[in-house]
């Protein structure tokens, strides 16, 4: 039962997104994340995933993690903390150091709680942190979390954080530059060289979100930091272990004294039950297929190519894309809407993207491509895309 001003505050708040274009429902799914899936009771395209490598339904996870379920159960009944750090943690968190080439690696609960856990334990008021303005949600909410100064530059304007490093110099406070590394909604790149300038010329930090590059980018998966050759130049790397890597959680990557200091001060790593023994064995397992199929990444990049062009071809822009996430800019709300609902009626889910996920006019179809969509799958996909892009005048 709501009592009465909070009930009046939901409903008008309900309205008021209607009203935006901005209301949203869940669609229910009812097959493995994959190439194809069941949508509302029927089999459909998906460009809606995450799971860039294929890996969410692998016999490999899944061995994996009917192991480590046989051995530790489902849940692990306390925070890593207290009783809740089981062998698959322990080990999980030494292949994310080798992968990642740092001194050390810490598993958090998800990616946001990540964000949150690492900028609000390192930032404290007095603090500068400089974010990219396309930054994911948790990393801004992470600095608000911090009360930290939240400084942000225009979207991989290095011109911008050049001019408010500059301005912003000679305080007391430390400065934290925090750039996602391949951005979630664009599918460009954060130019993480001229970052690194930056941050040595101007005394900051650095931290990368390597959510959607973790097993796609660099030449053995590593993410864009490796894909760039700026290992061992990056204070802080972060990324999730449930998009390509297929499985569910997080990493934090650096040196011993930053985890050792987050295994301390970080509140969303201490206060939470730890991550459930199977996840953790089946996210160790993708970081093995990782190693062993360079295949997957290759061809999901080459498909991505293939499928960004095709789309270009067809007068449809799609930003500064250059990898396996593809935009299709629509601007209004409303007609991105009813673009992603035409093509779902033609067999093709790929969701409207609408603020605040993205800026206000910036409205898009979100394409994310999967290692084991077929040709024959982007070929449709790509012509009904056209032809509905045409009916509806965006092209
Ligand atoms: C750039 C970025 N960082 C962090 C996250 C959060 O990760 P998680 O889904 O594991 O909470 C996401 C998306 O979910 C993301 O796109």
């Amino acid at each position: 039962m709501l009592r009465e001003p909070l009930r009046k505050f939901l409903h008008r708040q309900i309205v008021d997104l209607k009203e935006a274009g901005c209301y949203r429902q869940m669609k229910l799914v009812d097959s493995a994340a994959g190439a194809r899936v069941f949508l509302q009771g029927r089999e459909v395209i998906n460009f809606s995933s995450n799971n860039y490598l294929g890996l969410a339904s692998s016999g490999f996870l899944k061995q994996a993690a009917a192991q480590a379920l046989s051995g530790f159960g489902i849940g692990a009944g306390a925070s890593r903390l207290v009783g809740g750090n089981f062998p698959p943690h322990e080990e999980l968190e030494k292949k994310l150091a080798n992968f990642k080439k740092t001194e050390s690696a810490l598993v958090f609960n998800c990616g946001y709680m990540a964000n949150c856990g690492l900028i609000s334990a390192l930032c404290q008021r007095e603090d500068l942190v400089f974010s990219d303005r396309l930054n994911h949600a948790s990393i801004v909410d992470g600095v608000l979390l911090s009360r930290a100064k939240l400084v942000r530059y225009n979207h991989r304007d290095m011109e911008d954080l050049r001019r408010l490093l500059a301005r912003h110099s000679g305080g007391r406070g430390k400065r934290l530059i925090v750039t996602d590394s391949l951005f979630s909604m664009d599918g460009d790149l954060a130019p993480l060289r001229e970052i690194v300038d930056l941050a040595a010329e101007f005394e900051a930090s650095v931290m990368v979100d390597e959510a959607h590059a973790t097993g796609v980018l660099g030449e053995h998966g590593r993410g864009a930091v490796e894909l760039f050759g700026l290992e061992g130049e990056i204070d802080i790397q972060m990324g999730t272990l449930s998009k390509a890597l297929g499985a569910f959680g997080a990493y934090v990557a650096g040196d011993s004294l930053l985890i050792d200091f987050l295994i301390n001060r970080a509140r969303p790593f201490i206060f939470t039950t730890a991550l459930p023994p199977p996840a953790v064995a089946a996210a160790s397992m993708a970081l093995d297929i990782v190693d062993n199929r360079p295949d997957l990444r290759d061809t999901l990049l080459r498909q991505a190519a293939w499928f960004r062009q095709k789309l270009q071809e067809s007068g449809f822009n799609t930003l500064n894309s250059q990898t396996h996430i593809i935009p299709i800019l629509v601007g209004d709300n409303e007609r991105a809407l009813s673009f992603s609902q035409k093509l779902l009626e033609a067999g093709i889910y790929a969701p409207a993207i609408r603020p605040p996920a993205v800026p206000r006019g910036g409205a898009r179809l979100r394409i994310s491509l999967i290692a084991t969509h077929t040709l024959a799958d982007l070929e449709e996909a790509a012509d009904k895309i056209q032809r509905i892009g045409q009916e509806l005048r965006l092209i």
